[in-house]
């Protein structure tokens, strides 16, 4: 990777003005409408950003949205990348470093997941309280740079107790009811097989998807908070008849996603 992390973040400095975000927000599946409410904002495609990975999914538009949501200055990614669109760990953790950075301190991670629990049904909203990595990848892996972050991160928090009792504290307020549990993730592309449900379900998971441990990995090694938000889309493979879809999962995230928009747009003004 040829940009750094201080090329990356002066790129994203010199295009934000004195907008001075300290809360970042990752949009998941079908989830990129809230970055539609952020006011006065500044969007910046990934492309014009030399060094920044490209997002590739449908659902997920590919730009960062950096503005006012209920007040407050945040830096949101509307699409995040995934591993399986063939970016390297390396490429994964330069865009968390940079937003620490330019001075974010706290990241909300949203996604949309497979429930593996048969009471969480499409609709859930699901703070994760830990996690599970099974993606067989690590943005962490290679030379680690001390400035950064520690070789050997402790993950018995990776979850911010704080914000986590904030967030159900704030979905309380709206008048909505969240779910704690851990979430796995998988490399994806593809859903799971009925059996690697049943094994995840094992395993003690609530969720599965293809995306946020990465984030979490680096936003933790570096010292940010990180809380996190799973939207249930689906039950895992074999757990109902119906087959998975991508287009069911935009459609249910959609859905599901605007009572998470209000809830977020009232949290960030309480952390
Ligand atoms: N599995 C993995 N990722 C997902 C799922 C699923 O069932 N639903 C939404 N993202």
């Amino acid at each position: 990777m040829k940009e750094t992390i201080t090329q990356v973040a002066e790129q994203i400095k010199s295009k934000i003005g004195d907008r001075q975000p300290k809360i970042g927000i990752i949009l998941g599946s079908g989830l990129g409408g809230m970055a539609e409410t952020i006011e006065n904002p500044v969007v910046i495609p990934y492309e014009e950003i030399e060094g920044f990975p490209r997002s590739t999914v449908s659902g997920h538009a590919g730009r960062l949205v950096v503005g006012k949501l209920n007040g407050v200055d945040v830096l949101c990614m509307q699409g995040r990348v995934h591993f399986y669109e063939g970016h390297s760990p390396a490429a994964l953790a330069l865009v968390i470093r940079a937003y620490k950075k330019l001075g974010i301190e706290k990241l909300i991670l949203t996604n949309a997941s497979g429930s593996l629990n048969v009471d969480m049904g499409p609709g859930s909203l699901m703070i994760i309280s830990d996690h599970i990595n099974l993606s067989g990848c690590n943005p962490l892996i290679g030379p680690n740079d001390e400035t950064v972050g520690p070789r050997f991160p402790d993950m018995t928090y990776a979850y911010d107790a704080e914000l986590r009792a904030k967030l159900l504290e704030t979905a309380e307020k709206e008048g909505i009811n969240m779910r704690s549990g851990v979430y796995l993730m998988t490399s994806g592309p593809n859903f799971e097989t009925p059996a690697e449900i049943r094994m995840f379900r094992i395993l003690g998971a609530d969720a599965v998807g293809m995306s946020t441990v990465s984030e979490t990995l680096c936003g933790v090694h570096c010292g940010m908070k990180v809380v996190g938000v799973s939207v249930i889309t689906n039950y895992g493979a074999g757990m109902v008849s119906n087959k998975q879809t991508h287009a069911e999962t935009i459609a249910q995230a959609n859905e599901a996603g605007k009572k998470l928009q209000r809830i977020l747009t009232r949290f960030v003004k309480e952390i």
